[in-house]
Order: C-alpha cells, then structure tokens, then sequence
C-alpha cells in the first residue's frame, strides 16, 4: 500500500493484513511492549485537517508518538488548502519535509489530488466521501466482538454517507454482508455501491441497500448509525433531520436486532437525533471500543504506508498466531 485514499483501492489480502497488525500493536500496547518498538523514529508526519476532529486528530498524533515519530497537526486555519495555495504545491512542499501526510478535506478530490502529487504517503482522515480509517477500526470492533466477520450481518441505518460508503467496502473485502436503510435519496454512491458489489461476489457477502430501518435491522449482528448532518452538509440540517425522523435506533429498533447484536457508531453522536441515550449507554453498545480501535488501526495503517517491512512481519506474526488457533 502507498497511500490510504480509498477502500476501493485496498486488496482483499492487505485489508486483513490491517486487522492482524492492528490486534498485534494493541496486544502489545496491553503487554506494555510498545516502548521498545520504534519503527518510526526520526519521521514527522503532518496531520493536515480542513474540518474538527477529536478521535482521528488524537489517535494519529498518539499512534504517531507512540511508534517513535513526531505528529505536526496543521488545523483548518493554517494552510487553506486549494484557497491559500494549490493542491499540488501544497503537497510537492510537504514531501521535502516530513514523512507522510494525514488528510481530513471537505472534497475528496484533494486527498485524491495530494496523492497524486506528494511523494510521500498520503493517508484519508476523512473526506465527504470516505472515512476509511474509520472502517478498519469497526470491522476490526466487530472481528474482537464476534470472533468473525464472514457470515455475520451488519445494519447500517441512517445517511448513505462517507462512513457508510467506506464500510461497504470494508464489508464487502472481508465477507461481512451489509444492509443499509436510508430514506430515499441519500443512498449510498451508486459507483460505491456498484464497486462494493464486485468486491461481495468475490467474498460472498450479501449486500443491500433499503428504506426500511426494520427490515435492515432483523437478526443483524451489528447495528450501526451516524450523524445526520454530516461536517459540510450543515446548510441541510433541517430537511435532513425531517427526512431522518424514522431512522433513529432507539431500543425498540435494537431488539429487532439479534439479542448478541452490538451497537456502533464512529461518533460524535447526536444524542437523541440518530440515537438514543438508552443505546449509546446500553449494554449492546460497543462505541468506546470502537473509539479505542481507532489508535490500534491508525497504527497499522502508518505502518502499512511508512513502514511495509516492519507491517510485513508483524502481518505474517499475526497470521501465524491465527492459523494455529484454528489449526
Ligand atoms: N469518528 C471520528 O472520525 O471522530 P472525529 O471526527 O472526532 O475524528
Ligand atoms: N459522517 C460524519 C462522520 C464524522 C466522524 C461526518 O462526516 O461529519
């Protein structure tokens, strides 16, 4: 992997191996291992956001840290990027002084258009398309929860969004089938959805996109939700939140669900809008050790595009450990 722009661009094969260096890095974050392993000594690592950021912005200058390097965050004040100075200019300067660059934009197309230019890695924090860190720390939730990700259905209930299309993906890579109720017209990408598709038959999940909260939600394993009003749709709160009336998971939409189900949500949450307080705090809700994730697989995605030789081994260690267990 050069750069995270996208889940699409993700092998099957490299997407596992994400989960298994992310369960490697937190075992030894546990076991207290951590400080002797610096992969990332000497590397600064710019951490560029257009749009606010509690999760994403601490867990990439915490990972970055932890691993040896020196995170520098550049908020939406600082550089204006496209506004201020180019793209491209922005990114050829970048490559001649630090190591890789963490992206939240408003349009996709920067993070895109930075990856193209920049001759350093380039990794997607978040863009009104995709949020593809935030898919691995989920399926990498849902594995530690459920054990396995094939055979198990995921809800997804509310915006078609860039969480939602980044979790197709994921799903889609890794035979975990999905079902997502929106209301009408605020499906997910057509190009998303058509591509996910691809990647399912390949894996043998199941796909399906509804308008029916219910019906997406019966026997599911995982229920998951998000905002309505995503950072940059603020102009469309309030049609938003009318369309979005019923799709709220509250506690009668959980216990459709299967009774094992676990809750999600990539967070912020809009208490008492897309979700209720008696799910974000009930006993299904597994958002906090989805919030902790996001450290673990922020570590394995650097790793991935900085460190290939080091995310090698650690990949393979982690396989090993795998095979023998079902072995
Ligand atoms: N889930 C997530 O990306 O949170 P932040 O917006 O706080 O980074
Ligand atoms: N869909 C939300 C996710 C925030 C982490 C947004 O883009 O604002």
């Amino acid at each position: 992997m050069k750069h995270l722009v996208s889940l699409n661009d993700v092998s099957p094969a490299d997407l596992q191996a994400l989960l298994a260096v992310s369960r490697k890095v937190k075992a030894a974050r546990s076991a207290k291992t951590a400080p002797l392993f610096r992969p990332l000594l000497n590397a600064s690592v710019a951490l560029l956001f257009e749009k606010p950021s509690l999760r994403t912005r601490v867990t990439f200058e915490v990972a970055v840290t932890e691993l040896g390097g020196h995170p520098i965050y550049l908020g939406p004040q600082e550089v204006g990027l496209g506004r201020r100075e180019s793209v491209s200019d922005i990114a050829q300067n970048m490559s001649r002084w630090i190591h890789a660059i963490v992206a939240r934009t408003f349009q996709h197309e920067s993070v895109a258009g930075l990856a193209r230019t920049a001759r350093v890695p380039v990794i997607n924090a978040l863009t009104d398309r995709e949020h593809p860190c935030q898919a691995v720390g989920d399926i990498l939730t849902i594995l530690e929860r459920r054990g396995r990700l094939k055979g198990l259905t995921l809800a997804f209930v509310g915006d078609g969004n860039n969480v939602c299309n980044s979790l197709l993906y994921a799903a889609a890579k890794t035979g975990l089938s999905m079902r997502v109720a929106c209301p009408p017209g605020f499906e997910p990408a057509a190009d998303v959805l058509a591509a996910a598709r691809a990647a399912a038959r390949i894996s043998g999940a199941r796909l399906a996109v509804t308008h029916d909260p219910v019906e997406a939600v019966r026997n599911a394993d995982a229920v998951y939700t998000d905002v309505w009003v995503s950072m940059g749709f603020e102009s469309e709160a309030a049609p938003r939140r009318q369309a979005f009336e019923f799709y709220r998971v509250d506690g009668p939409l959980m216990s459709r669900a299967r009774p094992d189900a676990i809750f999600l949500h990539c967070l912020p949450a809009r208490r008492g809008e897309e979700v209720t307080d008696e799910v974000m705090d009930g006993k299904q809700s597994a958002v906090l050790d989805q919030a902790e994730n996001r450290l673990h697989s922020a570590k394995a995605v650097l790793l991935a595009v900085m460190a290939p030789a080091v995310f090698g081994k650690l990949a393979a260690l982690g396989r090993r450990k795998t095979r023998r267990r079902s072995g």
